[in-house]
């Protein structure tokens, strides 16, 4: 049982029963052998040819046009803040001696190591790019990291994994989106790096989706109640605290040039929902008083969101053109 009194301990017996489930599902990540690096994806500063190969490197990037660059920095910082989403993640987890060997001790740290990817990554395409504000950018995952993350799901421990089905397929359509418009603007390496990444995220959705649905099996009272209890709040991305020391309103500003540019949408945000009240077969789970309810709810839901969907492009197409320090205070 859970030294913290506020998780619920049935909650607790549920997913630590549920152990050889995620000990199966612990081949979701990739082995380290084979694994890429960002090495990969970058030039080769210690080949004879390394100035070749960061002329033909930095040529395409020189081609991307500011939103774009906005976006691609708001999803590098939030990647950046991986420290606090493996903090927030540790309730779950329970990894009390920091080498736990249980499967979700065990899957933690495989994710976070996984995860650690897509900020270097990402941060080394920007700096080699020489794009962007590389201070300014830092300055804001300062910021981020210091500010932390609230999933605001505690202490329900459900709802974490709902929260995280959700945001693995929110930023796997959101690096992917980038990648697409990226190939638009010429941009073929930053495709190749967003596919990647947003790979990952694909596998990570995938098995936070399928323990979320065995919860679902075990406890579908508890489960369906957890997840109209997130769902019914917006479910705010992980960058949310972000703040560059200028700009107080700095997520709200990119997620408008986000929703502009169409790399990530309230349509999106609908198709999410959808896609894992289907997937988790809400509508056919037993379900009888507050939990019938909460069934009823999710079911609707998704059509719910998509009816806000015109009114919030219209108000990001009207909003004004504000700047952003990332690309040297330009009015995006
Ligand atoms: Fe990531
Ligand atoms: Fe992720």
């Amino acid at each position: 049982m859970s030294a913290d009194a506020a998780v619920t301990p049935v909650q607790m017996e549920v997913l630590q029963g549920m152990s050889p489930f995620v000990e199966q599902k612990l081949s979701l990540l990739a082995p380290i052998a084979t694994a890429w690096q960002p090495t990969d994806y970058l030039p080769d500063l210690t080949a004879e040819d390394w100035r070749e190969q960061m002329a033909r490197f930095r040529g395409p990037a020189a081609e991307l046009n500011d939103p774009l660059l906005v976006v691609l920095v708001a999803d590098m910082v939030t990647e950046e803040a991986l420290p606090s989403y493996s903090v927030a993640l540790n309730l779950l987890a329970q990894d009390k001696t920091g080498v736990d060997p249980t499967p979700w001790a065990k899957w933690l740290r495989g994710w976070t190591a996984e995860e650690n990817r897509h900020g270097d990554l990402l941060n080394a395409y920007l700096r080699l790019t020489g794009r962007v504000d590389m201070r300014a950018v830092e300055v804001t995952v300062h910021h981020l990291l210091t500010s932390g993350f609230a999933a605001r799901t505690y202490p329900d421990l459900y709802g974490g994994l709902v929260y995280t089905s959700f945001q693995e397929r929110a930023t796997k359509v959101s690096h992917a989106n980038v990648g697409r418009m990226a190939a638009q603007q010429g941009e073929a390496a930053l495709n190749k790096i967003c596919l990647r990444i947003a790979g990952d995220e694909a596998r990570h959705e995938s098995f936070y989706t399928q323990t979320m649905g065995k919860v679902l099996d075990d406890d579908p009272a508890g489960g369906l109640i957890s997840v109209m209890s997130i769902f019914r709040r917006v479910i705010a991305m992980p960058g949310r605290l972000m703040y560059d020391g200028k700009d107080p309103d700095l997520f709200d500003h990119f997620a408008a040039v986000a929703q502009r540019l169409g790399v990530y949408t309230v349509d999106d945000y609908a198709d999410i929902v959808e896609h894992l009240v289907a997937t988790w077969d809400i509508a056919r789970r037993p379900a009888s008083g507050k939990a019938a309810r909460a069934q009823e709810y999710l079911c609707k839901h998704a059509e719910t969101c998509r009816s806000k969907a015109a009114m919030v492009a219209e108000a990001a197409a009207k909003q004004p053109a504000v700047k952003f320090s990332w690309v040297y205070d330009r009015p995006v």
